[in-house]
């Protein structure tokens, strides 16, 4: 029997992994994206992804993957998964373009019989509303009858040594029963456990429900980290202790702010769609206030940290440790560390970076100077802020080289000098 076609739409951070599960699953797997240079590097065996290496990438190749950014090059497919970018609108609306333009190609390559699966993050509805007209306007064919129709949310945690593609519950939630059905045959065989929900609107909400849930605990405990001090109480101490307990509680970190993507974007979908029915999401909105605002309150700490230190912000020397949006990974998107860095270069600091994955940093268009010797670098600053604690980082090291340690993520070791969030 000929294997069974899988296009991935979108080769990123959520196609990539499952192109190569699919591929190492016996499909025959072909991925477009329309950035070529992304498509290239594939081609040539290069990962572009954090957790994907390039042997990976090499071993899908060498089992009849190949990348394009040529839509006329595709063919007739069984299965495509759209796997695009859902970024915000000026507005911060939802902005679908890259979901439409890829439901158009995916359009045009169905047939009868084929399984269309969506995986942006998206608000609920999108599938049935925004996608189905689309594809059955270009195909001429009518969804959940002729062909399938359905929502799996990605739930890839990037950096996550534990869970991957494929030992993370997939869920999957169909326009019909039927495409449900279909969609939970071909995750089935590329990965361990197949979670139905009741149709695609469950599917949609319960990613948004996953994400909103985190942004929201990080929030209260970044309100908590605000008044905690004032009231000379260590929250990481508290956090601690709470999460001893075996039931009912999970604990979150208070940070310099949120990143990536699916916590200071995604919930935006859902608090859009509320919005629709005339009355907004205020714990989404509140969530957004309380973590938008921690760039400004690490830059005023900052400030004073050094002030109580008899130097002023302005004209002072500040390295910032780790600029990504998590630990141990080279993602920036949405990291606080840009919005940071703004608030300290327009108070008048002389900005340099520390971090083992990115090369080079550049902020407003202005690049900011790479620190190559870490210990030197903390030396000479007069201000440290550890804004990511890579694993790479021997902080008790670091504490113990700096002037003066800001530490936003309440890693490092107990010093006079050092100063939690
Ligand atoms: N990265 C994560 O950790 C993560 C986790 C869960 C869900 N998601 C969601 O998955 C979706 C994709 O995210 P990602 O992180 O993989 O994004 P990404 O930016 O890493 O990758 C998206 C890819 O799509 C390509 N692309 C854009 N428009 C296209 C088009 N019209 N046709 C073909 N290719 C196109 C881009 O060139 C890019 O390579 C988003 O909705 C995101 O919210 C991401």
């Amino acid at each position: 029997m000929a294997a069974e076609h899988v296009l991935v739409i979108g080769l990123g951070y959520v196609g990539l992994p499952l192109a190569i599960q699919a591929a190492a699953a016996g499909f025959e797997v072909t991925g477009f994206d329309t950035s070529a240079s992304i498509v290239d590097g594939l081609n040539a065996g290069r990962s572009h992804v954090d957790d994907v290496s390039d042997a990976e990438v090499a071993g899908m190749l060498a089992r009849g993957f190949r990348a394009t950014a040529d839509e006329q090059s595709l063919g007739p497919q069984d299965v495509i998964v759209i796997c695009v970018p859902t970024p915000l609108s000026e507005s911060d609306g939802p902005d679908l373009t890259a979901v439409k333009a890829a439901t158009a190609a995916a359009g045009r390559w169905l047939r009868a019989g084929t399984l269309v699966s969506l995986e942006s993050t998206t608000y609920p509805g999108t599938t049935d509303e925004v996608v189905r007209p689309v594809l059955e306007k270009i195909s001429g064919l009518a969804a959940g009858i002729d062909f399938s129709l359905a929502f799996s949310p990605e739930r890839i945690d990037p950096g996550n040594p534990d869970f991957g593609f494929a030992n993370t519950p997939k869920i999957v939630g169909g326009i019909t029963p039927s495409c449900t059905e279909a969609a939970a045959g071909f995750y089935g065989r590329v990965c361990e456990r197949v979670v139905r929900a009741k149709s695609a609107r469950e599917a949609e909400m319960a990613k948004l429900l996953e994400n909103t849930y985190r942004h929201v605990n990080i929030a209260l405990v970044n309100e908590m980290a605000i008044f905690c001090r004032e009231l000379g109480i260590d929250l990481w101490d508290a956090i601690g202790c709470a999460a001893t307990k075996p039931f009912g509680f999970q604990p979150f970190y208070p940070g310099p702010g949120v990143g990536g993507h699916c916590i200071p974007i995604d919930p935006n979908y859902l608090s859009y769609k509320v919005r629709t029915l005339g009355y907004p999401f205020r714990f989404v909105e509140l969530a957004q206030e309380i973590n938008g605002r921690m760039p400004r309150y690490v830059t005023d700490r900052a400030a004073e940290l050094l002030n109580r230190h008899a130097r002023p912000l302005n004209g002072a020397r500040v390295l910032l440790l780790g600029v990504t949006y998590k630990k141990d990974i080279a993602d920036q998107r949405e990291s606080p560390a840009r919005p940071i860095a703004v608030k300290l270069r327009d108070r008048g600091a002389q900005l340099t970076y520390h971090d083992p994955y990115v090369d080079s940093w550049a902020v407003g268009g202005e690049p900011v100077p790479r620190a190559t010797d870490l210990d030197d670098a903390a030396a000479s600053a007069d201000l440290v802020i550890l804004l990511q604690a890579h694993h790479d980082y021997d902080l008790p090291a670091i504490a113990a080289t700096a002037q003066l340690l800001l530490d936003t993520r309440g890693a490092a070791p107990a010093a006079p000098h050092v100063e939690a969030l």
